[in-house]
């Protein structure tokens, strides 16, 4: 338990007693807007009457039964009802607790995909710098993220990492029309280089979260990605834990790019943080195999499929199909992060405005034409994150998208449901938030 500090530099955490749609109370009254979900979770916002009311009905019936024993109809919806958000193109789902775990599975079920076909050769991961798939080993090991890396250097899987895909900060002599064929060079390269016959998956992010504070995939990126891990038989999987279920504006983040993945993880808008759910859903080429040799996927926990968080879940999905609210993020997201660019004009140091939906990343620079960052000593973006959380806002402050150490950005992730002034309240107090932290010095 955390007591006095916390990770976004606020000194003394207040005591949470209540939430109610878009807002948060703390004990001593005071209220927050959530403007990140804490990390673009809360996608119902807090206190939904009916999410509530549908867990309370599962825990009168039953909280859980255990998955070798028993299937139930929470769990059976769920799957329909997230296999048909997807779009099509995914036969099963391994349902987890975290992020972390759902990552953790998918690296699981290519190894193992690859044993069932007798091709065992094939185990090594190639991940991406400025990346973040999770805190257990596995997927810290995919994780090109140094600073959480650093006290575990030694006992990480041995993982290729190859560079970051960002429109805005592009490789030297690279432009951005040539960036996606570049990229995609680097992986051909770095999997030539290891060998194809050892080489099981790449894991990406289509929108980098918190280690990039919302860096959208570039144009024909994983397009040209996808095509060169079909020609190496390399298994791509897809990190939407932050980026997916309906963040973006549609339900997955890749179906902006027409592109069904062989592995999918998503999580934190999943069952909205009323209950703790993940999920790793895999298409049935990659699942064929599996089943073929050995029944099933050698992955899972004591809680997996826990009954009332599918309820939890379930009753989530329901209320975005039924009240449209993809559609909302979609359009008021464009509108929403032009209000956010306009605010943040006056401001030299506002590099970079980005994300799709309602996931939005601010970056911050000390030199906006050359596009350096603030030393990261100065902690900017925790000074920003901790004024508008004292002002009443709450925002992800994420430091070292540029190099590991230096970077400052800000994740915006409102619910889905905020209204127009509530979006308007977050572009004021962020302003306003941004102005005291520059104003400072
Ligand atoms: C893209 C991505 N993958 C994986 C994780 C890990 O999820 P969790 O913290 O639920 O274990 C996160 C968490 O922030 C994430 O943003």
């Amino acid at each position: 338990m955390t007591r006095g500090g916390s990770g976004f530099g606020i000194a003394q955490l207040p005591r949470i007693v209540r939430g109610r749609g878009s807002y948060l109370f703390d004990a001593d009254g005071k209220r927050y807007l959530d403007g990140s979900g804490g990390p673009a979770v809360f996608c119902l916002g807090h206190g939904h009457p009916e999410v509530n009311a549908a867990i309370v009905r599962q825990l009168d019936d039953i909280a859980y039964g255990y998955r070798y024993l028993f299937t139930s109809s929470a769990l059976e919806a769920l799957t329909d009802t997230i296999l048909r958000a997807c779009g099509g193109g995914f036969a099963d789902i391994v349902y987890t607790g975290s992020g972390s775990e759902a990552v953790e599975s998918a690296l699981k079920i290519a190894l193992q995909h690859f044993s069932a076909r007798g091709l065992p050769r094939k185990r090594h991961f190639i991940a991406r710098q400025r990346s973040w798939h999770g805190n257990t080993l596995g997927a810290l090991s995919v994780s090109g993220f140094a600073q959480r890396r650093r006290a575990f250097e030694g006992s990480l899987i041995d993982v290729s990492f190859v560079s970051a895909a960002n429109a805005y900060r592009l490789p030297d002599g690279v432009s951005s029309a040539t960036l996606a064929a570049h990229l995609a060079a680097e992986l051909d390269a770095t999997i030539m280089a290891r060998g194809p016959e050892t080489v099981a998956a790449f894991i990406f992010e289509p929108i980098v979260g918190a280690a990039g504070g919302v860096v959208p995939a570039p144009d024909g990126y994983v397009q040209a990605m996808q095509a060169v891990c079909a020609k190496h038989d390399v298994l791509m999987i897809a990190d939407e834990v932050m980026c997916g279920s309906g963040r973006s504006g549609t339900w997955r983040a890749l179906q902006h790019e027409g592109i069904v993945p062989d592995i999918l993880c998503v999580a934190k808008g999943l069952a909205g943080g009323y209950i703790p759910l993940a999920a790793t859903l895999v298409t049935a080429r990659v699942a064929a195999p599996i089943h073929a040799e050995h029944g099933a996927f050698m992955t899972g926990h004591t809680f997996t499929g826990h009954t009332a968080a599918c309820a939890a879940a379930l009753a989530v999905q329901r209320i975005i199909e039924r009240d449209r609210l993809l559609d909302r993020v979609s359009a008021a997201g464009a509108t929403f992060q032009q209000a956010l660019r306009l605010a943040l004009s006056p401001f030299d140091e506002v590099g970079d405005v980005r994300g799709r939906g309602f996931f939005i990343g601010v970056e911050l620079v000390r030199d906006r034409l050359r596009k350096i960052p603030f030393a990261p000593e100065r902690g900017l973006s925790l000074d920003i994150g901790a004024r508008a959380f004292a002002d009443g806002l709450i925002v992800y402050p994420c430091a070292g998208n540029v190099d590991g150490a230096a970077g400052d950005t800000l994740i915006i992730a409102p619910p889905y449901n905020a209204s127009d002034a509530e979006l308007e309240e977050i572009v004021a107090k962020l302003a306003r938030a941004i102005g005291g932290a520059l104003g400072a010095g």
